[in-house]
This record gives C-alpha cells, structure tokens and sequence, in this order.
C-alpha cells in the first residue's frame, strides 16, 4: 500500500456550554446552538457526554442534536447497561465509551478494558447491530491492545490527560512516545485511532503530527477560549444596548418627582 497522508478530524465536545446552563437553571446557552456554530466553523463531528448523573448534557440535548447535526454525533456513556441501551436508541452515528465515576470532576482516565472485557464487549455488540461506530476511551497501553480488538470496537480514543497535565517536559515527551507508539499499533492491527482530554491550542501541534491519529476530540479549551474572545463582543452589545435605550427613553427625571410615567416590559 502506498504511504499516505490520513485525514485528522476534529470533534467538538459542547458539554460545558451545558454546563453553563445547568448552573443556572435557564435554557441557555444551547448546547444545540453552540453545535451548529461548530458545524458551520468546520467542526468534523460533535461529542457530548451524557453522564449517568446528568450534571451536564441532558437527554433532550442528545434528542436535540441527533436531529439537527448534519456532521456525525459522537455520545460518550458509561458501559453501564441502562446507559448503553440510551445510546442505542439514539443510534448516534459514533459513541465513545468511557469510565465513569460519579465523584470525579471529568474522565480521569482510560477504560480497564482487562477488567471488563466482558462487559465492553456487549455494549460494542449492542451499539453496533444499531450502525453505531464504537470508540473505547484507553491509556496508550500496549498490554490492552488485544483485549480491546477482541471487544470488536472499531475505534481507540487515546487518552491525552496526562500528557496534558505531565508536570515537566521530560515527562510530556515520554508521554508523547507512548502515544506515538501506541497510535501506530493500533492502526497496524486495524482500529481506528482518535485521542482527546485536555488538549489546547499549546499542546495539540504534537499530537496532531502523530499520523496514525485521525481524530481529536476537544472541549473544554474551545469552551474556554470562546468565552473570552467573544467576551468583548458580548458585553459592547449589552452596552450599546443601555445606551441607546437610555437616550431614546421618553422619561426623564423631573425636578418635583411625581410627573406621570410610562413603563414598558419589552
Ligand atoms: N474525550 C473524552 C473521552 C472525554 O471524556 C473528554 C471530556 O469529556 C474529552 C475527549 C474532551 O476533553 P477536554 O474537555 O479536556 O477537551
């Protein structure tokens, strides 16, 4: 086969715009919403993570954007039972399965696909008789490399946590070896490769040169960079806004109080 260039993808994980919402109790900001501008901005697909304890991402969002995304759906779940039979009546186009405990502040890490093989293997079963593409989120471990073939998964997902967060340069480089290492593996044995967790603008270029990787899923940095480069924009719309109501308003303060007044709720 002749050497070529493979395409890399980006996903575009919306949870936190969810997040946001959820703190507040509104309707907004719409994880739908800020789906479709990623779509429109080139996003390749959409994640989101519908958690068993649904601090995020509800399952109107998953309804919501499995109807509207003309780019593929990709949902995370747990290998949960209840949650892989949610995911497959949702027949996204990819899911990512991931370990999931309800303590953490976000995935900590890779699946213990030796340890629960036999349940991975019937959510890929599961998920696949619904054309679902599989992806198991993993540590850049070559020992698991079999057992995950064996669970008929298409796809890994490398988790890049930890080359993230590597306190030196010493450490990131060793984490970016076994990554490299272990991206050329999988693809030689036929999986599919994707990598994401707390990649950013900084530390995605080595990743993304990685050649076997062909998708990255990236969300909380995107979040974060969205809402302080559309900050300015935000609030010089909130102040033209006052202003301009403010100097067409027809009430002005009068000297003796008591004139009579006009309000308006729109
Ligand atoms: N991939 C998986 C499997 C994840 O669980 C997450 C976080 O939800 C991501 C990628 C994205 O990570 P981050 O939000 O740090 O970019």
């Amino acid at each position: 086969m002749q050497d070529q260039i493979l395409p890399l993808r980006l996903g575009v994980n919306v949870d936190h715009v969810a997040t946001i919402r959820q703190a507040r109790g509104t309707n907004y900001p719409s994880p739908l919403t800020a789906a479709l501008i990623s779509q429109a901005a080139g996003a390749d697909s959409v994640t989101v993570h519908l958690r068993e304890d649904r601090r995020h991402i509800q399952e109107h969002d998953v309804m919501d954007l499995r109807s509207s995304l003309s780019i593929p759906l990709n949902l995370e779940v747990s290998a949960a039972e209840e949650m892989v039979a949610l995911a497959c009546g949702y027949r996204p186009q990819a899911c990512c399965l991931v370990p999931e405990r309800r303590e953490e502040l976000t995935t900590e890490g890779g699946l213990d696909v030796l340890g629960q093989q036999e349940r991975i293997t019937a959510a890929v079963k599961a998920l696949s008789q619904v054309g679902t593409q599989v992806s198991l989120f993993v540590e850049p471990d070559l020992a698991i490399l079999d057992a995950v073939r064996a669970t008929g998964a298409h796809a890994v997902e490398i988790h890049t946590g930890r080359y993230a967060d590597a306190e030196n340069a010493t450490e990131r480089a060793r984490i970016l070896e076994s990554i490299g290492t272990f991206a050329m593996q999988a693809h030689a044995v036929g999986l599919k490769v994707h990598a994401g967790h707390g990649l950013t603008v900084e530390n995605t270029g080595p990743i993304a040169r990685i050649p076997e990787i062909q998708e990255l899923n990236i969300g909380h940095a995107l979040i974060a960079d969205a809402i302080l480069m559309g900050l300015a924009a935000s609030v010089a719309r909130m102040k033209n806004l006052m202003v301009h109501t403010r100097l067409s308003s027809a009430n002005p303060v009068s000297a003796n109080g008591g004139s009579a007044r006009s309000y308006s709720a729109i």
